[in-house]
């Protein structure tokens, strides 16, 4: 049995009075890539904001329920701390665009004001853009802005900056529905590598994408959990009518 990295417990989100999130409790395990589902507008990205305080930045956003990294209440710990620990990759590549290649991946170093000589910058910057499968591609031109680069490599370096602070969790918010399918393809098989070393949590339309890439899935409707379970066991043999109808391309 796998070990559960993080934990949420009767969660809810609104935005102002509107509940989008509606009593989630989730175990998601470690190690894992985790795909969470559901048709658009039944609250994902909402979810997955809140493993991480980031849904709370938004004005007239509200939180409640428990999420526990490692047994830990994220919502009774200095939010900076989990946002360094559950790192973030969102639908568009987003590099900072008047940053070099190196200052993207250095970037959250920078903002937290973290202390590192040059050669363990480096160093970061070298590991970071292995682990993103970038390095080959980019390690000649380490100085150039990073928003010279294509789409797909774009998404690679934002995966590397969020690498580069060690995360426990990563969650990738739909990486790959800005990308052609040969970058597409490349960022699913980074993915598979990367669940080695760290957990993913992926949000993604494509169902095929969650059956080739992910372990467990979550299937979302209207703010609510309907089913989790192995990827393999709710492709083939969902348990409500709803997962299987949204898996046969019913609605969605
Ligand atoms: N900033 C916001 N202010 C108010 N309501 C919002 C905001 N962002 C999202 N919502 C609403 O919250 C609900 C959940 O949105 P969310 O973005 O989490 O859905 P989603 O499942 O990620 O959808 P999609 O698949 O289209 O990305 C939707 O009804 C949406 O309209
Ligand atoms: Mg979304």
């Amino acid at each position: 049995m796998e070990s559960t990295i993080l934990r949420t417990e009767g969660l809810c989100a609104y935005f102002g009075e509107n509940r989008v999130v509606n009593k989630v409790s989730l175990s998601i395990p470690e190690m894992m890539v985790t795909t969470v589902m559901g048709p658009s507008g039944c609250g994902k990205t909402t979810l997955i904001r809140c493993f991480n305080r980031i849904h709370e930045l938004i004005p007239g956003a509200k939180v409640e329920g428990k999420v526990f990294l490692r047994g830990e209440d994220v919502y009774a710990t200095e939010p900076m701390i989990i946002r360094r620990r559950i790192g973030m990759v969102f639908q568009r590549p987003n590099p900072f665009p008047t940053m070099t290649i190196y200052d993207n991946v250095i970037a959250g170093y920078k903002l937290n004001g973290v202390k590192r000589s040059s050669a363990e910058s480096d160093e970061i910057v070298e590991e970071s853009l292995k682990k993103a499968a970038l390095w080959d591609e980019v390690k000649n031109h380490l100085h150039r802005k990073g928003t010279f680069l294509s789409g797909g490599q774009q998404q690679r370096l934002c995966i590397a900056r969020a690498l580069a602070m060690n995360p426990d969790i990563l969650l990738l918010d739909e990486p790959t529905s800005a990308l052609d399918p040969k970058a597409t393809a490349r960022v699913e098989q980074l993915m598979a590598e990367l669940k080695r070393t760290v957990t993913l949590v992926l949000v993604t339309h494509n169902i095929a994408q969650a059956g080739r890439v992910s372990d467990f899935t979550a299937f979302l409707y209207l703010g609510e959990l309907v089913e989790f379970g192995p990827t393999e066991r709710l492709h083939t043999a969902p348990k409500d009518k709803r997962t299987e109808e949204f898996l046969t391309g019913k609605f969605g």
